[in-house]
């Protein structure tokens, strides 16, 4: 396995910190190597918000489904997915564009999400823990109020950092699931039941199939950051139709 294989089998999620500030020259090559990710037609169709205010990211520890630790984290880093920016630019050179739709989102998602994991991969080069914060995509007013978003900038991912604790540096990163599973050939299988049950198999440790899946529904899919984060998605989708034509700061 190569080095840089081998990197990404050895990175796993940190979720907590030393209490030692990351130096500005290390957040900075972080973000010029977020920069470097492939980005649909050169257009980096995200900005991401560099939080550095502590309140702030108490703020976002609270509206990201109370998880504290992403106050204490050294850096906190948003990926936005940006329809605003071309948009904006198309305008200031003399055209009047149709306003973005669902595909310019899906595609400035898709940007933000590769910006965000070239971070990651820097980091865990450099020694610096991640985790990424999908919570950020709940609570679509107040994260439009406590980030300045505008209409058609959608907070597609959060990821904190920082020097991983000797705790998180040994602890076991979770498996995953045998790729015959995930991989299909030429075309999508969908898998029945047997296959679903040899897939879990070693995922369930010591419960029964139906005990850790329904335990697991309860807890992630049926939870009420997963419906809110699905209201919270469909607003940002309702601003692609219900913002004005030419959206201005309000
Ligand atoms: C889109 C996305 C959202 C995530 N959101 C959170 C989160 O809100 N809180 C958290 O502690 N971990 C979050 N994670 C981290 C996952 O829980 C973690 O990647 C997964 O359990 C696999 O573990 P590993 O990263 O250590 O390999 C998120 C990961 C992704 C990719």
């Amino acid at each position: 396995m190569n080095e840089i294989i081998q990197s990404l089998y050895d990175r796993k999620s940190v979720r907590a910190f030393e209490d030692r500030p990351v130096p500005a020259e290390l957040k900075a090559e972080l973000l010029a190597a977020a920069a470097q990710a492939p980005t649909a037609g050169c257009q980096q169709l995200y900005t991401i918000l560099d939080i550095t205010d502590p309140a702030l990211k108490a703020a976002l520890a609270e509206t990201c489904d109370h998880q504290d630790f992403i106050a204490k984290a050294p850096v906190v880093l948003v990926f936005c997915a940006d329809c605003l920016r071309w948009y904006d630019a198309y305008q200031a050179a003399g055209r009047t564009p149709r306003r973005p739709g669902p595909g310019d989102l899906m595609l400035a998602v898709t940007d933000a999400a590769i910006a965000a994991q070239n971070a990651v991969v820097a980091a865990q080069s450099l020694g610096l823990g991640s985790c990424y914060i999908g919570d950020i995509m709940e609570r679509y007013e107040d994260q439009r109020r406590l980030l300045d978003l505008p209409p058609w900038v959608f907070p597609a991912c959060m990821l904190v950092l920082g020097w991983p604790t000797q705790q998180q540096r040994e602890r076991k990163k979770p498996a995953r699931f045998d790729p015959a599973f995930v991989v299909h050939e030429n075309g999508y299988r969908r898998l029945d039941e047997g296959q679903l049950r040899a897939m879990f198999r070693d995922r369930c440790g010591g419960q029964s199939f139906e005990g850790f899946l329904s335990a697991f529904c309860d807890r992630k899919y049926e939870s009420d950051f997963s419906r809110e984060m699905s209201r919270s998605v469909g607003e940002y989708l309702r601003d692609l139709e219900r913002a004005p034509e030419h959206p201005t700061w309000e």
